[in-house]
């Protein structure tokens, strides 16, 4: 890896140099290997080329101020990639071998993991290897299992900047049933949205919102903040079930916010920016202020159009616990 800061480059376009490497082969994972960061060989036949057997993840470990290293909720990842393979037909990771992979990664790069707020970015990557182009089908019975980690900062430069958001009440971010799975695919499937919007709009995202109803950006979920109140779609198959989602509405009755989760629509949220303020949470974005929705070509402000308050308390109250500034009363992480 060459010495560039994570500020200065782009969300993952830097890797550690070393990697952690699995096979499934003859119905069982192969014992784990520790490899240079470098091109894999696979069959141009291979099942996930063709038929889109992938799912990955996405999570962070973060040095603290005394040079400890711990990662936030990897228990919850593994489970969530284990529930992609199953919904993909794909094998299943072993969760004690894959935790053990992620650890062995951060280990051997520890001299990478950057300075808060900086963090280590893990990327544990499934993928069918079964080399059949008639296999549509069929699952497939070979797959290989990698970890990747990549040295980021914040996923928006400057995370205090409001960001611009397009409601996109037509396109579907991926097939409904799919949502909650991180696969590929889905991406894929959000990207042509997501750049004629950028293009057309000069937005940073696009909120889907199929039929009028507020589910998720491309690589983010969406809350709707105001004092004392938290308003989020209800857990349901059309969107990722994001970890710091999660995290957040578990924080929040402790920092004097109610939680409630269910379907609301665009104009529900068009009432609510009148005052109230809007954000993107994940592990990327950890939880960034929205100031303008753009409907069409109609402009809502979001509140003061700045990053509201409650969404500073919430961000700050989660970035404590991962940075080890608050105590982590949830046993969220891990230390390695
Ligand atoms: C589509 C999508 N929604 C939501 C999230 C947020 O999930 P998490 O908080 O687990 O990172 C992500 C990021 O992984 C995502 O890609």
């Amino acid at each position: 890896m060459t010495n560039t800061a994570p500020q200065s480059v782009p969300f993952g376009s830097i890797l550690t140099d070393v990697m952690a490497i699995a096979w499934f082969r003859k119905g069982r994972w192969e014992p784990h290997a520790l490899k240079p960061v470098g091109p894999i060989e696979i069959h141009p036949a291979a099942h996930a080329l063709h038929y889109g057997s992938e799912c990955f993840e996405g999570f962070k470990a973060y040095k603290w101020a005394d040079g400890s290293v711990h990662v936030f909720r990897m228990d919850r990842h593994i489970e969530r990639l284990r529930r992609s393979a199953r919904a993909l037909v794909m094998p299943e990771p072993d969760a004690a071998q894959l935790a053990q992979m992620v650890v062995e990664v951060i280990d051997r790069c520890r001299a990478a993991v950057p300075d808060a707020p900086a963090a280590l970015y893990l990327r544990p990557l499934l993928f069918g290897t079964m080399p059949n182009i008639g296999a549509a089908l069929a699952p497939t019975d070979e797959a290989c299992l990698v970890v990747l980690a990549s040295p980021v900062a914040d996923y928006f430069a400057g995370a205090s900047k409001p960001l611009r958001v397009y409601l996109e009440e037509h396109a579907t971010r991926c097939a409904s049933r799919l949502g909650v799975v991180k696969t590929g695919g889905n991406y894929a499937a959000a990207l042509g949205p997501t750049l004629a919007a950028r293009q057309h709009h000069n937005v940073d995202q696009v909120l889907f919102c199929p039929g009028g109803e507020v589910q998720e950006t491309g690589a983010a979920n969406f809350l709707a903040i105001r004092d004392g109140h938290i308003l989020t779609r209800g857990l349901d198959t059309t969107f990722l079930h994001g970890v710091t989602r999660d995290s957040l509405l578990r924080m929040a009755p402790d920092l004097g916010f109610r939680v409630e989760e269910r379907i609301f629509t665009v104009a529900e949220l068009l009432a609510w920016v009148k005052t109230g303020e809007a954000a993107l949470s994940g592990t990327a974005v950890v939880l960034s202020g929205v100031g303008t929705l753009l409907r069409g070509r109609e402009e809502f402000r979001v509140g003061s159009g700045t990053v509201g308050p409650n969404t500073q308390k919430l961000r700050a109250a989660l970035v404590a616990i991962q940075q080890g500034t608050a105590p982590d009363r949830h046993g969220w992480l891990t230390r390695v």
